[in-house]
């Protein structure tokens, strides 16, 4: 049963709390890490200003071949976590061999790979299509020989000159957009081979590696994040690039198979439960999941739906692309008008940004309810004791600080959660793109002049009792 009743906003309610020695035994407990009470909102923002960096958590001797290891990198995906990060969570939290493991927000699937190399059982949602087909096939090892054999038949069939290309007509206007006639027809040829494989775990393999290769095949600004064209681009020859990228997932899938449980590799259907759908609503059985490792999406940073739309109109998986934007959490497409979020942090931010805009304050409000409702469905489907780990970033929008994390701390406790821990840590340069556009708040990668850097960012994590 959902606790929905906000902690004592005064402090005077925990322990003996009434002097600012106290407040600071507190924090320093909260540094050493490990709690396990309720917060008010202000003891939250105190807690927050006065964390410091874990330096463990930082990662910084990993190399992006271990970033990337296995099949970690068949497919660029952004703001994806580390698989490091997620098996040190692994590490603290799971002690049984056939653990649950879940993501409501899977993305390219960094948590369910790991859970899969370790033999758990891992499930989870994403809105994003290409999302779940990329998490799929990055965590189905193939039998190498047979994989090996299939790859060598698709090369040959792609030497055939005569191949009718395959170009999907319901966004013909986008395709022709992003490409040139030249590259539209190659990659139809393409996508005309892939789709003759009737084996759908073979086939989905290669449309990973077709929609891997889609954007240095396009005019899409190949260093940005956003739908920019850049005239002057020379894309990519789909033949060519496509073949090293087939040949490159077939070696990544051999070490993955060896690495997979062979009670896995047998059972994959058992062990691999990840639905496109909404984290607000997983189809996973309450009391079932020892724990959740999740990065969330942030308000209005990255439009997922734009940012794979090469992806979405090549493989034709939304009919209607303003219908589908809408279904993201963190969209700017979506506000609820009569709604307030539960947390008081979140009111105050809302209030702040009213002041400078009406839209972003009802976006932010958008994005703070919808995440509640996430933290309410955690709660449902974590076993008792079990924990939802959530790795989010502050950002800076109109000037104005949005508090996820904290936000984010304090609707865990409504939602039933103790707050048990907060780890601070810091995004090596090298891993994350750091810098956010003031005005937008988009991650950019552009050397605008107008953007900031977050160097940090937390794991919030919540304990089910
Ligand atoms: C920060 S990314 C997750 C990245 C992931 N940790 C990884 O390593 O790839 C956030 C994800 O939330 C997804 N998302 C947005 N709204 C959603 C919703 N309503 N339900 C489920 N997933 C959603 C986005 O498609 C995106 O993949």
């Amino acid at each position: 049963m959902n606790n929905f009743s906000k902690p004592n906003m005064s402090l005077d309610n925990i322990d003996t709390i009434d002097t600012n020695t106290t407040i600071t035994k507190h924090i320093e407990r909260a540094i050493n890490k490990v709690f396990n009470r309720t917060f008010s909102p202000e003891e939250i923002i105190n807690l927050f200003k006065t964390l410091e960096f874990d330096r463990e958590w930082s990662f910084t001797n990993c190399k992006q071949s271990d970033t990337g290891k296995w099949t970690h990198n068949y497919h660029s995906y952004p703001a994806k976590f580390i698989p490091q990060l997620v098996e040190r969570l692994f590490d603290e939290y799971i002690i049984v061999k056939n653990a649950k493991v879940n993501d409501p927000f899977f993305g390219c699937g960094t948590t369910i790979v790991s859970a899969i190399s370790r033999g758990f059982r891992a499930s989870g949602t994403d809105i994003n299509k290409i999302a779940y087909l990329i998490s799929k096939v990055k965590s189905t090892p193939i039998e190498p020989t047979y994989l090996n054999k299939k790859i060598a038949q698709l090369l040959k069939k792609l030497e055939k000159e005569t191949l009718e290309p395959l170009i999907p007509n319901r966004h013909i206007e986008r395709i022709n957009y992003w490409f040139s006639e030249e590259i539209k027809n190659e990659l139809g040829k393409i996508l005309r081979v892939v789709f003759e494989e009737d084996d759908e775990t073979v086939r989905n393999f290669y449309l990973v590696a077709f929609s891997s290769i889609l954007k240095s095949c396009s005019i899409w600004l190949q260093r940005s994040t956003k739908p920019t064209r850049d005239l002057k681009k020379k894309p990519s020859k789909p033949y060519d690039i496509i073949k090293k990228q087939l040949l490159k997932m077939q070696k990544r899938n051999l070490i993955f198979y060896n690495i997979v449980p062979k009670y896995v590799r047998e059972n994959i259907k058992e062990y691999l439960n990840i639905k496109i759908g909404d984290a607000k609503n997983q189809p996973v059985q309450k009391d079932s999941i020892d724990l959740i490792v999740t990065s969330s999406p942030y308000v209005t940073s990255y439009e997922y739906a734009d940012l794979h739309q090469l992806s979405t109109i090549w493989l034709d998986l939304a009919y209607d692309l303003k219908e589908y934007k809408k279904e993201f959490i963190g969209t700017s497409y979506k506000s609820y008008k009569d709604k307030k979020p539960r947390s008081q942090i979140a009111n105050n931010i809302i209030n702040k940004m009213s002041e400078k805009s009406k839209k972003v304050a009802e976006e932010i409000g958008a994005f703070f309810i919808d995440m509640e409702e996430v933290f309410d469905e955690s709660f449902r489907i974590l076993k008792s004791g079990g924990r939802c780990c959530y790795v989010i970033g502050n950002t800076k929008l109109r000037g104005i600080d949005i508090l996820n994390a904290e936000v984010f701390a304090e609707s865990l406790q409504y939602s039933g959660f103790k707050l048990d821990r907060v780890i601070k840590r810091e995004i090596p340069l090298k891993i994350l793109p750091q810098k956010r556009d003031q005005k937008t708040g988009r991650f950019s990668n552009q050397k605008d002049a107008n953007v900031e850097a977050y160097p940090a960012e937390y794991i919030v994590i919540g304990l089910k009792e």
